[in-house]
């Protein structure tokens, strides 16, 4: 991208040195327009967290998904394997699943009752015998492309897209390194929140440290912030590594314990809080301009609940993730206002753990994104 083709706001040209940097203009947060180019340019393309394998136990097991406007669903195949399909019958349109269950040995149709194998083939079309030219094998369901990292699920809407692989080298070993038991995690909790803010502001929350020591005081008592590092910058993600203090009163942990982030574009975020193997999937699901949906994932391992992981939960979803979304519901509203288009990243040449540079970093790649 050349620099020319940055986008101006009141404080200049966004600049691909964060040093120099006004902050991204903010209509690109709540402008329908670039939403309806972020879909395309973003979500159509890009390799999303849509759940863990271990929700789908069972041959027959599915789950609707969304990533952004595109309905999916999951299914486990009678051979085990879990495949990924558009949630649209190709005969006039009818979504076939609903929620999440098990469709046992076939998909059928609620509409005409056209049913499809549990490997996406079409089986039965009744009253379809007469037709000219028409071949069941033309009707199967849309595939989406899948990709399982250590039981994460990742799906790509785009046949063309690089292989998950590729777009996130080494992942899968950040993640089977820092829990050694991930291949026997599952859900302990799943909790949902509907949030009134473009699902970047929940994103660029999530990508930087500065706000911690003055939004989160329960969070500043867990979190050694002066020992975090990134541990890896890759193009499409970033793996950080810092350790705890003792904790408080309900959650005493050994000083120095493991407390690690990973950020992952487009729009998922992941925690490993100190005290117990866990994982905290976090993914910022775009409903709108100006709504999102953040859908958290609990890993543990058996996916069993003990009273070290009911306190860390305790700790994310009352403590601070309560406070990020009061945070970023007001930034979104502050957007909005008249009086404010642009800021500026604070950051440091050192990329320290109190630096915006994750923040502009993000923003960039939205930037190369929309250049469709
Ligand atoms: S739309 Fe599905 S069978 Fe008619
Ligand atoms: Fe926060």
């Amino acid at each position: 991208m050349k620099i020319r083709d940055y986008p101006e706001g009141e404080r200049g040209a966004f600049n691909p040195d964060a040093l120099l940097s006004p902050t991204l203009p903010s209509r690109y947060y709540h402008d329908p327009a670039i939403y309806r180019r972020e879909l395309r340019g973003i979500f159509h393309k890009s390799w999303c967290y849509v759940g863990h394998a271990g929700q789908l136990p069972e041959p027959g097991d599915y789950r609707v998904e969304r990533v952004a406007d595109q309905c999916i669903f999951l299914l486990r195949g009678e051979d085990s394997e879990i495949r990924a399909f558009f949630n649209v019958c190709q005969h006039r349109g009818h979504e076939l699943l609903d929620g999440q269950g098990s469709c046992r040995k076939r998909i059928v149709c609620p509409y005409h009752a056209w049913s499809y194998s549990l490997d996406g083939r079409l089986i039965q079309a009744p009253h379809t015998e007469q037709l000219q030219g028409f071949d069941p094998a033309d009707f199967a369901l849309r595939p989406v492309r899948l990709a399982n990292c250590a039981g994460l699920l990742f799906a790509n809407l785009d046949n063309d897209a690089a292989e998950f692989a590729q777009e996130y080298p080494g992942l899968q070993e950040t993640l089977s390194e820092s829990l050694p038991t991930i291949d026997s995690f599952g859900t302990a909790f799943q909790f949902d929140y509907d949030i009134a803010a473009n699902w970047k502001i929940v994103v660029d929350n999530f990508s930087e440290g500065y706000h911690i020591p003055v939004a989160h005081r329960k969070l500043t008592q867990v979190l050694d912030s002066g020992s975090g590092r990134c541990a890896r910058q890759e193009r499409r993600y970033a793996f950080f590594e810092s350790r705890s203090k003792a904790g408080y009163e309900g959650l005493e942990l050994e000083p120095g314990s493991p407390y690690r982030s990973w950020t992952l574009w487009p729009n998922t975020c992941m925690l490993s809080l100190p005290g117990c193997e866990n994982l905290v999937v976090i993914r910022m699901a775009a409903n709108g301009p100006d709504r999102c949906r953040e859908h958290v994932d609990l890993l543990a391992a058996n996916g069993e609940v003990t009273p070290t992981l009911e306190a860390l939960k305790g700790l994310f979803a009352d403590q601070f993730n309560s406070e990020d979304i009061a945070i970023v519901e007001s930034v979104h509203r502050g957007l909005k206002s008249l009086a404010y288009d642009q800021g500026r990243y604070v950051v440091d040449q050192k990329d320290g753990w109190y630096s915006e540079s994750g923040l502009h970093r993000f923003h960039r790649s939205i930037l190369e994104a929309l250049d469709e």
